[in-house]
Formats: structure tokens, sequence, C-alpha cells
């Protein structure tokens, strides 16, 4: 058997001194002949190892490259170097694969986070990005265990739909219609998608939202978690065309147990990466506090990566109204000053230098956004009661996350046929071809309500990363779409 290994986080969490193992992974850096840095992706941490003078010839010494693969069998030994409690004193050494250092791209070096999306295949292999994906991967652990010991179905909505869940048009086609202009069309010019693959109009899904509504009316509670494609042409740090998503669904849950809920799933999340990668985030916390060092005073964080986790599992969100937020703003210096380039009033879609400035300058915590006016949300967000004509709200909430803006959208649903209808109607969403979707409302509706928290704004929020980019491993944005 090749793979009898010892990997290399297992040997610097436990007592292995005097052992004969064997290690494999890649070189990251080799000095003066003798000490090599190998890291096998398990943790940040490198084994240190050991060449003693002798044991190989020049030939083989001169292949020990920064990225090459090794296989190498030795005895564990306490370390007299400092960096390292222990190290490896190798008695063989396989050169699994070569890396001509001349044309890795990866030096052992600082590379800038823009130069390290140029080779995202090769990024893997750094610090950063390994902290970055192995949390990433604890999250996604983490999301299933949350909602699994809560009793929530897992529900695999589909990728491929009809329907547009947000009324925002935002979709990717999918089709196997010729792109040459010689596609089917109709009368009127129109290109006769009964004749495409799936006898319709098909498009990449934007939210598992509706689907995740149906399996809500049967099994109470359910969550899906999946990739979600919008075409918006957003060059942010904060958005992809490609993005994960998780939706968990309710029945019998109101806007406020819908926060409850949503808070509590953000803390469990970030409490748990606490607890399993603390070396990482005890690296992230490093790198963005060098960071932070090269921006002017005015423009620093005031907390540490570390000391923003602890304070968010440690404290209550924020909760207030639409209307108290743009109140906050219309008061606010800032507004004052005209520092807002976006104008500020009651039915505006906040921008994100507002939602900014309640979370980073005003709250200085996370906030919850409810009540948001019914023409800015989705069509199948509840109204509220008791509105003021022209005023009217729906039982939206948005949770805001400093550094990020907003990392949770969500809210109660509008169970009754008749408004949901009504909704409908004024958005332009036709109701024949939604009616399974209207069917819950129709047999046993009940009160419910759902969120959706961005996968990669939690991971963002969580590693302290400011560009999206950096914590998807190939990310699609628009003109990009490389590996
Ligand atoms: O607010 P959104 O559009 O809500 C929905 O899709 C609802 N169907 C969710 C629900 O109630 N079940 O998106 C939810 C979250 C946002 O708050 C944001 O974190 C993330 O998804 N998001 C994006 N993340 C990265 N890139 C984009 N282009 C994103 N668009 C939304
Ligand atoms: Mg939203």
């Amino acid at each position: 058997m090749f793979n009898q290994r010892t990997k290399i986080k297992v040997l610097l969490q436990s007592d292995h001194i005097g052992q004969d193992i064997t290690v494999m992974g890649w070189v990251r850096s080799f000095r003066n002949n003798q000490f090599i840095a190998l890291n096998d992706g398990s943790t940040n941490n490198n084994l240190q190892i050991v060449v003693n003078l002798g044991l190989l010839d020049d030939a083989t010494l001169k292949r020990i490259t920064t990225g090459a693969s090794l296989k190498v069998k030795g005895q564990v030994a306490a370390s007299l170097g400092k960096g390292q409690a222990i190290e490896l004193i190798a008695a063989a050494v396989e050169i699994l694969g070569d890396s001509d250092a001349e044309k890795f791209a990866l030096q052992p070096k600082k590379h800038s986070l823009e130069f390290l999306r140029e080779i995202a295949h090769l990024r893997f292999r750094t610090n950063t990005f390994g902290a970055i994906f192995r949390i990433r991967h604890s999250l996604a652990f983490a999301i299933h265990q949350f909602f699994n010991e809560k009793g929530f179905v897992y529900l695999h909505t589909p990728i491929v739909t009809a329907s547009d869940a947000e009324g925002a048009g935002e979709m990717f086609r999918v089709t196997t219609l010729p792109m040459d202009g010689s596609a089917p069309k109709n009368e009127d010019g129109s290109i006769n998608y009964k004749e495409d693959f799936f006898g319709k109009a098909t498009n990449l899904t934007v939210s598992g939202q509706l689907e995740g509504e149906l399996g809500a009316m049967a099994f109470s509670e359910i969550y899906t978690f999946g990739p979600t494609f919008r075409a918006e042409n957003s060059n942010t740090t904060r958005h992809l065309a490609e993005f994960w998503m998780i939706e968990p669904e309710m029945a019998f849950h109101d806007i406020e147990d819908n926060m409850n809920l949503a808070e509590e799933f953000i803390q469990y999340l970030i409490a748990y990466a606490m607890k399993h990668n603390a070396d990482d985030l005890v690296f992230l916390d490093q790198r963005l506090a060098e960071e932070e060092k090269l921006k002017p005073q005015n423009e620093r964080s005031e907390m540490g990566l570390l000391e923003k986790l602890r304070f968010v599992t440690e404290n209550k969100f924020e909760r207030i109204t639409y209307t108290e937020a743009i109140d906050i703003l219309l008061n606010s210096p800032a507004y004052k000053k005209k520092k807002f380039k976006y104008n500020v009033s009651w039915g505006i879609d906040m921008q994100s230098e507002h939602e900014r400035y309640l979370v980073e300058k005003h709250f200085k915590k996370p906030v919850i956004v409810t009540n948001y006016p019914a023409a800015i949300k989705a069509f199948y967000m509840r109204l509220n009661d008791g509105c003021e004509p022209g005023k009217e709200t729906v039982a939206a909430m948005d949770i805001l996350a400093p550094g990020i803006g907003e990392i949770v959208g969500g809210s109660q649903r509008e169970e009754r046929l008749a408004n949901l209808e009504a909704r409908m109607a004024a958005f332009h969403i036709p109701t024949e071809e939604m009616s399974w979707y209207l069917d819950t409302r129709r047999f046993g509706t009940v009160p419910h309500a759902g969120f959706g928290l961005g996968f990669e704004r939690m991971v963002q929020f969580v590693t302290g990363m400011g560009n999206i980019r950096d914590v998807i491993p190939f990310a699609r944005t628009p003109k990009n779409c490389e590996f």
C-alpha cells in the first residue's frame, strides 16, 4: 500500500517522538541543503525535515525545490531549532513529483492577492488560502450539523428551473438551441422555447426558496445549501455570478422566530470555526493586522479579526426597522456633511454605504433591519397589517454585518392566497406558471418564514478577507470564468 502516512496536523498535535513514520506533501522551502519545510494541507504549520549530510546525493538534493512533492520516511525527534517543537530526521526521501523552480509561479515569498487570483489553481498551496479553504470546509460542515441537530431536512432544490424566484430577472439562460440564428422562432420572431430541451425557457436558479417552501409545507423545517447563479453585472468585492447559499424555510415561524434562528445560526458558525480552526484563525488574524497597519489610521478597523468574532458570538445583534434606519441615516453627521454618494429618503433601497454606516459607524455590531417598503422587496414577502396607505411595508429582514453589508436576506412569507396573488399581479409575475407554488397557500397554508445566508459573504466575515473572489475556489464574475 502506498498511502501509509501520518498527516502533519496529527503529527504536530500529539507526541510521536522516537517513532518511525512516513509523511507526504509539498516542499514550501529548502534551506542550507538541510532543512525542508513540508506542507500537506492538513494544517498551515509545516513539518521541518532534517536531511543529514551524506543522506542524499547532489542530484537528488537539487530536485528538492519549492513545489516538489515528497515522500519522506524518518524518525520524529524533538527539535533543537526555534519555531517548531518537533522535526523529522529523514532516513529516506523519495521525490514523487519534480517542480521546476524557475517556472513555478509560487515562490517562497509574499505574493499579492491579485496575483494569486490569477493563479487560483496553485493558490491553495499558500498559507493564506490554505487557512481560508479549511475554514470554508469547516463552515460547510457546521451548517449541516446545525440544522441536523435541529431536525431540519436537507432538501436538494433544482439547479435548472423555469421560474425566477427573486423576480429580479438576473438569470442565466439554459438552452440547447443553436446560437447561430437558426433556433426555431415563433410568428412574432421570438425564440420558440417549446422546441428547446425542456420544452420551455429555463435558467439557472437564483434561489432555492420557492421549492424550499414546498418542502417546509410537509417537513415543517427544511434547508437548502447549494450553488445559485445571478447574472447581475456587479463588479464588487461582495458579488459573484455563482455563489453558494443556505436557505432554511420553516413552517409555523414568524419574522421574529426567523430573526432568532438566523442570529443563532451565524453565532453557531463563528463559534464552530473558532473551536475547530483556531490555528488558521490566528494566522488570518495576524495577516489582517499587518494589512491594517498599511492603511491610514481613520480607515483601520477598531477590532482585530478574533476580537471581532468573539464579540459577535457574545453580543446580541441590534434590531431596528427600516424606518428607524432611515431616520438614523437622515440624522447622521455623514448625511449632514453630504458624505453619502446616494440620496437618503424613505423608500430607497439602501446602498452599501448606508448599510455600512449603520453597522460600522453607528451600531458597531451586526444589525437586523426589518419591515422594508413593499415596493423594493420580493413578491413573496408578507405584507404588514395596518400600514399607512402609500407606506406599505413587508415582514422582511436583512442582516447587515460589519465589513460586509448584507449577509442575510429573509422574510416571513405571504401565506394568504389573495394577498399573494395581488402581489404577484403587481410585480407582473404570471400566476398560471406558478400554480404549484400557489398550491401551498391553497391547501393547508401556514405562517412560515425563511432566509438566505450568502455562504461566501459568511466566509468573508469569518476569515476577514476583503474580496469575495478570495473565499471561493474559482470565482465567476463578469468577464471572468477561468479554470
Ligand atoms: O437577499 P437575497 O437575494 O435573498 C434570496 O435569495 C432569498 N430567496 C433568500 C430566502 O429568503 N430564502 O440573497 C440572500 C443572500 C444575500 O443576503 C447575500 O448574502 C447573498 O445571498 N447574495 C450574494 N452573495 C454573493 N454574490 C451575489 N451576487 C449575491 N447575491 C446575494
Ligand atoms: Mg437581499
